[in-house]
């Protein structure tokens, strides 16, 4: 070694040492300073206000002066303060507290801060876990130069029901595909770590089952089989927590009967019990005080009691624990060791960000300057765009559009709208010049092509007077780009709706446009599945687009023009009527299973509906074709602790370079309890040039086989299984069976 190799080796060492020891004293830091807080400053920590200005709940009477609150150490975090001025003002009154505990800032980064990426539903569209990590980073990079420390998000709720207004939050219905983008999600917030200047800590929410309202009502109970919270609902969760995520947020619904934020089962027995988490878990807003609603307590005092014992460390905005623990200590209801516990877990956090080195050290102007609304972020935007857009139908492909069209009519209430292209959960809207509509989409790549325009109706409402206008400028074009959908906050937190049909009278201008004869493509922007039956039936091209956030329109564009080649699919099943819900690709077969979409003899279905979805889960198309051929396994026969090679070639037969999402379903054809007709256990997005071929290969080992039994045991059973290859779960190209032997 030389002399500059052996200098560079104990500097590097050093660095390690210094970060590792740090990390290693600060369970003795955390010691030192819980023995100098008084029973008071302990609950403090507890403590989440909501700051002084956005509201993402229902605001409970002032508390006074929050500063003068947390100058008496009152407050351990504050949510919803955004920027370093605004948070600098609040940590000032936190470093003039006894003990100069520095406070944690919460926010609701769901997908973006300054810059907005596309919603998460429609990120997970993309199937691709590297731009879903990397749009995690960017927003975490963007939040921490803006003074946030703490991101609530990842939402990694399964959510099987569109009418539920928060499937937008989350990445839809399959626990394979959730939990590996639980995971791309948490390690882009947390970055390197915990303490680097551009990480956030990542919360995992809602814990659990919240996605599963009864009805798809927005809060509602839910009643669900264990089996199915372990096999369904909590996979996500276990992923994120893996992946390292700090903290979990609880939620509002009841589990059988149980309130989430007052369930030790969950809280204590599995997610701090089995699965050890060292994070600490906060509650969602106000809902330690719902539950004297639910009718699971009496009142505050009884709602923190049963909070707190459960597992709840941190309350969020319902002020029971600052009203009610010292009391509760002194009735002997809580013990200190309970109340320790939680400080410990919130004061370890904050050691770790570094606060108590520096509690300004996500407070620098300059570096909030610098590092929001960059170049690369605004690229990045545009592409995670690009990759969640889907497909639906694209016959006599009808796109990509040719540039060379003499004019183009875009028509409908969306076109020029911008503020409605970053959806819900785009907390921080900035100015609106950043973000880019259709229309200025179309127009910065229009070239030639000349752009009409015409409203046609508005979002909701049901009047019909621009349908003429429309019409006519349809006539004047030789194709019509429609831009139809939902208004950002009809979907999301409290946005429940029974009816999920294309809103107001939009489908109806889309009949008055179709009769015009011209060509037309239907855009729906959308935070969640909609019905659009006629649509579907008569449009002959249909781009379901979300919403995608700052770049839409340049998106958008991307792809009418074929500049980029669509290849996201469906990561939720849309079903074709409201009656058909809850409906998911991974069911059970029944006794009596239709076996095609007329057999109504005595089998499970509807007598005035296809079982089938409109579109299923995995569907999308591209603009090239793939064909799937020449499966071949390593062998038939598996024994439990070894594995099986699965192989097969992927073609693209199609004019275009093109993405193809190759997606691998087994069925256990044989087990007790049932399984499910199919279940996502792998996938592979990968691009091919026109004609080429690639050969992908997918490993089936002993845990894509396992289950949990009706004891919650996870196992696998020896028996036949089916492979299923394909390129969506309704449409399999390949298969076969393979036997796990005993
Ligand atoms: C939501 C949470 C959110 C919190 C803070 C609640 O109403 O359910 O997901 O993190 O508000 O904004």
């Amino acid at each position: 070694m030389n002399i500059t190799k052996t200098l560079i080796f104990f500097c590097l060492l050093g660095v390690l040492n210094t970060a590792f020891s740090q990390q290693r004293d600060i369970p003795k830091k955390v010691d030192a300073l819980l023995k100098k807080m008084t029973l008071a400053e302990k609950i403090g920590q507890l403590n989440q206000y909501n700051g002084d200005w956005e509201a993402t709940g229902p605001v409970t009477p002032d508390v006074g002066n929050k500063l003068d609150a947390i100058k008496r150490g009152e407050v351990g975090s504050v949510l919803n303060i955004v920027g370093v001025k605004h948070t600098r003002v609040f940590q000032e009154a936190a470093m003039q507290s006894r003990l100069k505990i520095p406070l944690l800032f919460g926010q609701d980064v769901i997908h973006g801060y300054s810059v907005t990426f596309p919603i998460p539903l429609a990120e997970a569209a993309s199937w691709d876990v590297q731009a879903i990590e990397k749009s995690a980073r960017i927003a975490a990079t963007e939040a921490a130069a803006g003074g946030v420390h703490w991101t609530f998000a990842p939402m990694v709720d399964i959510a099987r029901d569109p009418r539920w207004g928060r499937v937008m939050e989350g990445a839809g219905e399959d626990p394979y595909l959730g939990s590996l983008i639980a995971t791309a999600r948490v390690k882009g917030f947390q970055g390197k770590g915990l303490g680097s200047l551009d990480a956030v800590m990542a919360c995992a929410k809602h814990f659990a089952a919240y996605g599963a309202a009864t009805g798809g009502r927005d809060y509602n109970s839910v009643d669900m089989s264990l089996r199915t919270l372990w096999e369904i609902y909590l996979p996500p969760f276990k992923a994120a927590l893996d992946a390292g995520a700090a903290t979990f947020m609880n939620s509002f619904n009841d589990l059988n009967g149980i309130p989430a934020s007052g369930n030790r089962y969950l809280q204590r027995d599995i997610l701090k019990g089995k699965w050890g988490f060292k994070g600490f878990v906060v509650s969602d807003w106000g809902s330690i005080g719902e539950m004297i609603n639910h009718g699971y307590v009496k009142d505050n005092y009884e709602a923190a009691e049963a909070a707190i014992n459960a597992g709840s460390d941190m309350d969020m905005e319902s002020r029971s624990y600052i009203k009610n623990l010292a009391k509760l200590v002194a009735d002997k209801k809580v013990s200190v060791a309970v109340i320790d516990e939680a400080v410990r877990r919130i004061l370890t956090k904050k050691y770790e960000m570094g606060l108590f080195d520096d509690a300004y050290r996500f407070s620098d102007a300059e570096r909030e300057k610098q590092a929001i609304n960059t170049r690369e972020h605004v690229e990045a935007a545009r592409d995670i765009a690009r990759k969640s857009i889907v497909l639906l139908k694209n016959e006599h492909q009808l796109l990509p559009l040719s540039r060379d069209l003499n004019s183009i009519a875009v028509i409908g209430p969306l076109a020029k709208l911008k503020k409605e292209m970053k959806g819900f959960w785009a907390l921080n809207i900035g100015d609106e010049k950043e973000i880019v509509s259709l229309y200025e989409g179309m127009q910065n790549q229009g070239g030639k092509t000349k752009l009409l325009y015409a409203k046609g109706c508005e979002i909701t409402d049901t009047s019909r007077a621009g349908f003429n206008e429309a019409y006519k400028t349809a006539m004047q074009a030789d194709v019509v780009v429609m831009a139809m959908g939902e208004r950002f906050d009809m979907t999301g937190e409290a946005k429940s709706r029974s009816d999920i049909h294309l809103p107001g009278v939009q489908e109806e201008l889309i009949k008055a446009i179709m009769s015009t004869g011209k060509p037309v493509v239907v855009l729906l922007m959308a935070g969640r599945p909609m019905v659009f039956n006629w649509t579907a039936d008569h449009v002959p091209a249909i781009l379901y687009t979300w919403w995608l956030g700052n770049q839409a329109g340049n998106a958008i564009t991307d792809v009418l023009y074929g500049s980029y080649n669509p290849g996201a699919k469906l990561p939720i099943t849309f079903p074709r009527t409201e009656g058909q819900i809850p409906i998911y690709y991974n069911h059970f077969n029944t006794g009596r299973p239709a076996r095609n979409d007329n057999d109504v003899n005595y089998t499970s279905a509807y007598i005035d509906l296809p079982n089938s979805p409109k579109y299923a889960f995995g569907h999308g198309l591209s603009y090239t074709n793939f064909t799937y051929s020449n499966l071949r396994f390593s062998k038939k026969s598996m024994l439990k602790n070894g594995s099986i090679t699965v192989s097969f070639d992927l073609q693209n037969t199609g004019k275009y370079p093109g993405e193809e999402v190759a997606q691998f379903y087994l069925r256990d054809l044989v087990s007790q309890p049932v399984r499910p007709v199919k279940e996502l256990k792998g996938f592979q997005k990968l691009m091919l040039q026109p004609g080429e071929t690639k050969t992908i290969t997918f490993t089936i080992d002993k845990e894509k086989l396992a289950f949990y039994n009706d004891k919650l045991e996870r196992i696998t059973q020896p028996g036949e299984f089916r492979l299923m290859i394909g390129s969506a779960s309704d449409d399999i190209r390949l298969q076969d069976n393979f036997v796990l032997a005993d």
